[in-house]
């Protein structure tokens, strides 16, 4: 899918503007540019912007937005392009700023275990070079060898540790933002307690890039824990997996990951990535894979062996250890590749579903029946720990949701479903595009408005990345 825009040539006149504040080479109109930066991981979307523009500073991007303000030149910020709802999409046309020269991580503050870095940083880098200092930012999506730390503020991301060490907000002390006036702020203070008025930099976190641009950020950092272990659980029911997630917890421990795989989705990835750390049985449905970390190497085994313990009581099979770092590291690459593997098998249409943890069964169980009922098939996967399905959805002859009269149905009665449990739309992806016709199943009218109220308040021209979260 793509459209373009009939006001393209009006932007184009704005173009040496933007060459004389960033320069020439930071600025592209060309064909193969666009291209690359007209889709992200969002089922096969594409749409084209106008301009890319790349700066390299605040300040830089602060006179862009003046330009684009004064204009109402629509904007879209973009990260590494690997989100999942389209929030990155230049679905109005206009200018794309990418941050992708904002890459320096500035400060590694060792005493008071925090960073500070501009958010076009790859996830990974940074984790790596914090946790040479004996630090740990522990918010890990699938993506994190290529996303944005940037991105991952927008969106609010999380990832496998989140069950136990929460998720990107978590870890946000302070931000700078460019607004869609120009004006630059900083949010807060890089402290760790905060009531000084209304809490501006948690109102950025999550807000998908339409409130403002974040062009530097403050994250709180833990030490890194010393030791962890790894184990992987199959069960021949994938219910009885996700009501075997909950009793974990209910007896009292709190693993670093709890992961949930279906059979079908193990498979395929194993395939994709060419692996048999994991043995193919016929009669599995789903795995879990499970972790504990800390500092004490005797804790984590006796933990671990009365997980193992427990978790007979739900049917499981044999449970097996990661022996080393190696097959470790095997079995988190298949568990983090899943959903691009799932997506080449035909499995394109995405939904980050998340419900009160003890209700995952119920969920996967309403999952499958809505595939009956609409024609469906769905494989799960995701942070069982946190309550958080991903449903991968193939459905004959439809590779996208949005629009679609063929699948919007079926995902209207999910949501539906989703809600009924006491769960929500989004737990880590965003709403974005693809999401934003749900938004009613879970909020009032009165929600509604607030959040247009908020986010008129922020760029009452509506200019940047409008048409996101909501129309
Ligand atoms: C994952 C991404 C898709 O959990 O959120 O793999
Ligand atoms: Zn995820």
């Amino acid at each position: 899918m793509s459209v373009t825009t009939t006001a393209a040539s009006a932007y184009l006149g704005f173009l040496s503007d933007f060459k004389t504040i960033l320069g020439e080479a930071f600025v592209h109109t060309d064909e193969e540019s666009l291209n690359i930066y007209a889709h992200d991981e969002t089922e096969n979307l594409h749409f084209l912007p106008d301009i890319i523009v790349k700066p390299r500073t605040a300040e830089e991007l602060s006179d862009i937005m003046r330009i684009c303000n004064s204009n109402k030149i629509p904007v879209t910020p973009r990260g590494a392009g690997t989100g999942l709802s389209g929030g990155a999409l230049a679905h109005l046309g206009g200018v794309l700023v990418s941050f992708e020269r904002m890459n320096s991580i500035i400060e590694i503050d060792e005493r008071n275990l925090q960073v500070t870095t501009e958010p076009g940083v790859i996830t990974e880098v940074l984790q790596n070079a914090v946790k040479e200092k004996g630090l740990f930012y522990p918010p890990d999506p699938s993506s994190r060898g290529s996303c944005f730390i940037g991105g991952n503020v927008a969106e609010n991301s999380g990832g496998p540790k989140a069950v136990k060490y929460g998720v990107v907000k978590d870890y946000v002390l302070n931000l700078q933002v460019v607004l869609p006036s120009g004006d630059i702020i900083w949010t807060g203070a890089n402290v760790l307690k905060n009531s000084t008025g209304y809490n501006l930099t948690q109102l950025m976190v999550g807000s998908e890039g339409t409130l403002g641009l974040v062009t530097k950020i403050v994250l709180k950092l833990l030490p890194h824990p010393q030791y962890d272990l790894l184990m992987l659980v199959p069960f021949n029911n994938l219910e009885m997996a996700g009501a075997a997630v909950s009793a974990i917890f209910r007896a009292g421990f709190t693993p670093s990951a709890l992961e949930l795989v279906e059979a079908d989705a193990l498979q395929i990835v194993s395939k994709f990535v060419d692996s048999n750390v994991v043995p193919v049985e016929d009669d599995v449905a789903a795995h879990l894979i499970i972790e504990v970390d800390g500092n004490h190497m005797e804790t984590l085994m006796s933990e671990m062996e009365a997980i193992a313990t427990l978790l007979v009581d739900y049917d499981c099979g044999e449970v097996s250890f990661a022996d080393d770092a190696q097959q470790k590291a095997e079995l988190w690459k298949l568990r983090r590749r899943v959903a691009e593997a799932v997506k080449i098998a035909g499995y394109t249409i995405e939904e980050d579903t998340v419900v009160p943890r003890a209700n995952l069964p119920a969920l996967i169980h309403g999952v499958k029946e809505l595939g009956k009922q609409y024609d469906f098939h769905a494989v799960c996967y995701g942070h069982a720990g946190d309550g958080n399905l991903h449903i991968r959805i193939k459905k004959e002859g439809s590779i996208y949701s949005l629009n679609n009269p063929d699948v919007i149905p079926a995902l209207k009665a999910l949501f539906t479903l989703v809600k009924s449990l006491g769960g929500t739309i989004s737990g880590e992806h965003g709403i974005g595009l693809v999401q934003k016709e749900y938004m009613d199943i879970v909020f009032e009218k009165a929600n509604l408005s607030l959040m247009k109220e908020i986010k008129k308040a922020f760029d009452p021209n509506n200019i940047l990345n409008a048409g996101k979260i909501f129309d």
